[in-house]
């Protein structure tokens, strides 16, 4: 018998054959091939804090090189239970309720797999963050899409309650949204908590961009409301609030029987994180312990010099309310433009202005057919986004 190269396809289907290599990684190969700025994929192009960097060094010489605890290093959990109580928040126990996992990303998955089993529903909203959908259907389990819609994104709560059934056992939401850039209020909360009310639905609130919020608003976290904290995960990411995304360390926050049920996940799946980068942060924010408190106003300067900066590009600019990410619509350019889906439009700044960004439409399962926007990074150094802006409005005034 000759066995085919593909021979993967003699003995088992793929699980999700729809799943290609994200438009993040694509963007970016796409940019380092055209020599093109990169503001497409979110992560910073600076250096780290060499305090930081310092305590890495530390970490390492002081022993911390063998298997970190399961749930995370001691010292890690109680500096974040230290730190979301600076932060304003509820007093959360180190031992029963935080859980260190590899990014943002872990947390979302292991929550996932803990909640969702084979037939059960759990609700997105669109445009959504990659993960989600996947990590439902690994679970067996059906995704549910809600699309919002540009240019304000706002949640339809009646279409939530008519899209809620017997089997649904989990709603997510992203606050603050990315690649929205927007953020849910108080009153969306009221309406996430009533819904669910009297309900088996876990919530898993997607909060990684807690502290990057604009213009002074104040982020609602579900850890907070009486109701919700009682049955939701929050995750949260050192990578977004001290700028390493590389490092991949973030962690959940959760009450004690979600915990252990997370945990069972994450036990035999990533097992433990990074012992000297765990202890490196513990040791930063004991050192540091309002270092996280100077993010909102460092992106926010970032974003003012993007608009600032674009405000005579015709580009449509909606000032960011929170994220990192600052969108762009291009309905106003010329027509030849303007009359591009979001792809092609992504397509022709990465070619003809060299400019990477990111389409919103890949973040929908139905992408809307009026979908005029794209999304550009502000955490990169000001020369980056600079040269970016340069570029867009040499190439938008080209094409008037
Ligand atoms: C909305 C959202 N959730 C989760 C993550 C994942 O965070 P991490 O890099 O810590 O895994 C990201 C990262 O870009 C994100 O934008």
């Amino acid at each position: 018998m000759t066995i085919p190269q593909d021979f993967s396809s003699l003995f088992f289907k793929s699980k999700l054959p729809d799943v290609g290599t994200t438009i993040f990684t694509v963007m970016s190969r796409r940019a380092a091939e055209q020599g093109a700025v990169n503001v497409g994929q979110g992560f910073p192009d600076y250096p780290i804090d060499s305090r930081l960097a310092a305590c890495v060094t530390d970490a390492v010489a002081g022993g911390f090189n063998q298997y970190a605890p399961m749930q995370g290093s001691v010292a890690l959990r109680a500096a974040i239970a230290a730190k979301i109580v600076a932060a304003g928040g509820r007093r959360v126990d180190p031992d029963t309720e935080i859980t260190v996992t590899c990014g943002g990303t872990e947390s979302i998955y292991s929550a996932i797999q803990a909640v969702v089993g084979a037939g059960d529903e759990a609700i997105v909203f669109d445009p959504a963050y990659d993960a989600y959908d996947p990590a439902i259907r690994l679970a067996g389990g059906r995704c549910i899409h809600i699309p919002l819609e540009a240019p304000d994104f706002r949640y339809d709560w009646d279409r939530v309650r008519a899209a809620i059934s017997e089997r649904t056992r989990l709603i997510i939401i992203n606050n603050p949204l990315n690649p929205a850039c927007t953020v849910a209020t108080a009153a969306d909360l009221e309406e996430l908590a009533a819904v669910t009310r009297d309900r088996p639905i876990a919530v898993l609130a997607d909060e990684v961009y807690e502290h990057v919020q604009y213009d002074r608003r104040v982020h609602q976290s579900v850890m907070n409301h009486a109701e919700l904290g009682r049955k939701s995960f929050a995750v949260y990411s050192f990578g977004k609030t001290l700028h390493i995304t590389g490092w991949r360390v973030g962690y959940c926050v959760a009450p004690p029987l979600l915990t252990t049920e997370l945990r069972k996940v994450h036990q035999f799946n990533a097992f433990s994180i990074s012992a000297p980068l765990q202890e490196a942060i513990a040791l930063f924010l004991q050192r540091h312990p309002d270092a996280w408190r100077d993010v909102a106003a460092f992106f926010s300067a970032k974003r003012d010099l993007l608009l600032e900066r674009l405000s005579g590009s015709g580009l449509v600019l909606p000032p960011a309310q929170g994220t990192y990410f600052q969108l762009a619509g291009y309905s106003r350019l010329p027509g030849p433009l303007a009359a591009c889906n979001d792809v092609e439009f992504t397509e022709r700044l990465i070619n003809e202005a060299g400019v990477a960004v990111i389409p919103l439409s890949p973040f929908y399962r139905d992408p809307p057919a009026g979908m005029r926007f794209v999304r550009l990074c502000v955490a990169k150094q000001d020369a980056t986004l600079i040269e970016a802006a340069v570029r867009i409005n040499a190439y938008t005034a080209g094409t008037r």
